[in-house]
Parts: structure tokens; sequence; C-alpha cells
């Protein structure tokens, strides 16, 4: 049986870069920057949950702000620390390695809270990040998009450049979806499963009241993001309790 947690990414973190090379990070960063500003947040500390290989975290700190980051995978982690991305730790979204009240702003881009599979879990998740946050901060979570799961991802689902050939398909049920990603690079072919499940706007929104955070807007990523990663994105943002 592995050690790894279900929902933190393995071999997957050798390729993730490249697979997702095309993602502008720097707007992501941005546009989580203005939707703290929107709500009157004054941002010095930034927590990106989840954060993968660190590159919301790396653009977030070139602005000058003190920023953290923690994901459940370590081998994700290992990339991030290559790539000089600020204060790093294993961490589970669900009991969050940080102090109360730490960050102004905390994100958790990509889908990433949607592997937990248990609306309890995402409950208790939200409670986590809103626990973190001062008050007067602001969460942002960007939730996996139904446009993914119904019409997939068409330059996620093939990518083959720089000697990686990756094909990855998406097998829905109900609102489970399976994500199998095969590839080969440097020669050696790889197969991995995740599995994620979709929440539907009415069951998050219902989910994040009971976590004690207050949804306060929507803000899609498109356009404002006119690259095609952001199409179908949408980030929540909400306040923390008190
Ligand atoms: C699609 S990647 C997104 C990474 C990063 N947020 C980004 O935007 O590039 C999903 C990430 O969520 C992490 N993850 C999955 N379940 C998690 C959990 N319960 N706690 C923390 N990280 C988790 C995975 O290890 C992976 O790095």
């Amino acid at each position: 049986m592995s050690a790894v947690p279900p929902g933190a990414y393995r071999r997957y973190a050798d390729v993730y870069d490249l697979v997702w090379r095309a993602a502008p990070y720097d707007r992501f960063a941005e546009l989580c920057l203005e939707a703290a500003a929107g709500q009157g947040t004054a941002v010095r500390r930034v927590l990106v949950g989840a954060c993968g290989t660190g590159s919301a975290a790396v653009e977030l700190a070139t602005r000058g702000l003190e920023v953290a980051g923690f994901d459940l995978s370590p081998a994700m982690l290992r990339v991030a620390a290559d790539k000089r991305a600020p204060l790093l730790a294993v961490g589970d979204l669900r009991a969050i390695p940080v102090r109360d009240g730490w960050a102004d702003l905390v994100t958790v881009l990509n889908a990433s809270l949607n592997y937990l599979l248990d609306p309890a879990e995402v409950v208790a998740a939200l409670a986590e990040l809103g626990r973190v946050t001062t008050t007067g901060g602001t969460v942002v979570v960007e939730p996996l998009s139904s446009r993914f799961v119904h019409e997939g991802w068409e330059p996620g689902r093939h990518v083959d450049r720089e000697g990686l050939r990756l094909d990855a398909t998406y097998e829905v049920d109900g609102d489970l979806v399976t994500e199998r990603l095969r590839w080969t690079a440097g020669g050696v072919a790889e197969v991995e499963t995740y599995r994620q499940r979709l929440y539907g706007d009415e069951e998050l929104e219902a989910l994040v009241a009971a976590s004690g955070l207050r949804l306060v807007e929507r803000r899609p990523m498109w356009p404002a993001i006119a690259d095609e990663p952001a199409r179908g994105r949408t980030l929540w943002v909400a306040r923390p309790p008190g």
C-alpha cells in the first residue's frame, strides 16, 4: 500500500510544470490580490494552500509579500523548492500547519479542494482556511470548474512538447471525476490516477456557510485573464468569521 495520502501528487510532480507551462500564474496571483483589495484587505502575508510546485507562491513573493505555502505532496514541494519558492511545508488542507490568523490572504488554486471527496472534509478545510486568516482578511478558493469535467481542458488532455507526451482522460460518474494520466518522459512510461469530486455551486455555497466563512463574491477568471487556461475558472472569495 502506498504511504502517500490520496490527493497528494506523486510522479506527476516531475512533469506538472511542463503540462501547465502556458498557465499565467502571474495573472492568477494578481487576480487573487485584486479580489482581496476589493474586500479592503491590506495584504502583507499570503498563505498558498495546496501550493503544488509553488508557481503562484513565487509570483506573490516577487511582489514583496511574505509568502508561505503548503501541500500534501512532498514531490510537488521538492519542485517548488528548486524554484526557490518561499517558506514551504508538507501540510493538509484539513489540518493546516499554520497558526491562527497568520495570513491576510489565503488562496487555494486550481481545484485542489476537489481532491477532498467527502463534503465534511471540504467543510473542515474551509474552516481551516478561515482559522488561519486574520480578521479583515480574505480567502480565495478556486473550485473545480464544471467546464473541465464536462468539456475537458484540451491542452491538458494531450501534451507533446520537450520530450513529454501526456494523455489525460476524465471519467465522470455522477459527481466523481477520475483523471487518468498516462505519459512518457525521458523514455519512461508512467500512469497515475487521481480522483476529484465536483461540487455544484449550490452545494458549495452550503459548504462555505457550514464552515463559518462568508461568501462575498464569485470572480470569473475569464476574461479578466484572456488566456485559455483561465476559461471556465472562477475564484470564490470569502471572509473569515468575526
Ligand atoms: C492541480 S494541483 C494544483 C497545484 C497548485 N495549486 C497550482 O495551482 O498549480 C493539486 C494539488 O493539490 C494537492 N493536494 C491534494 N489534496 C490536498 C490536501 N488535502 N491538502 C493539501 N494539498 C492537497 C496535490 O498534491 C497537488 O499539488
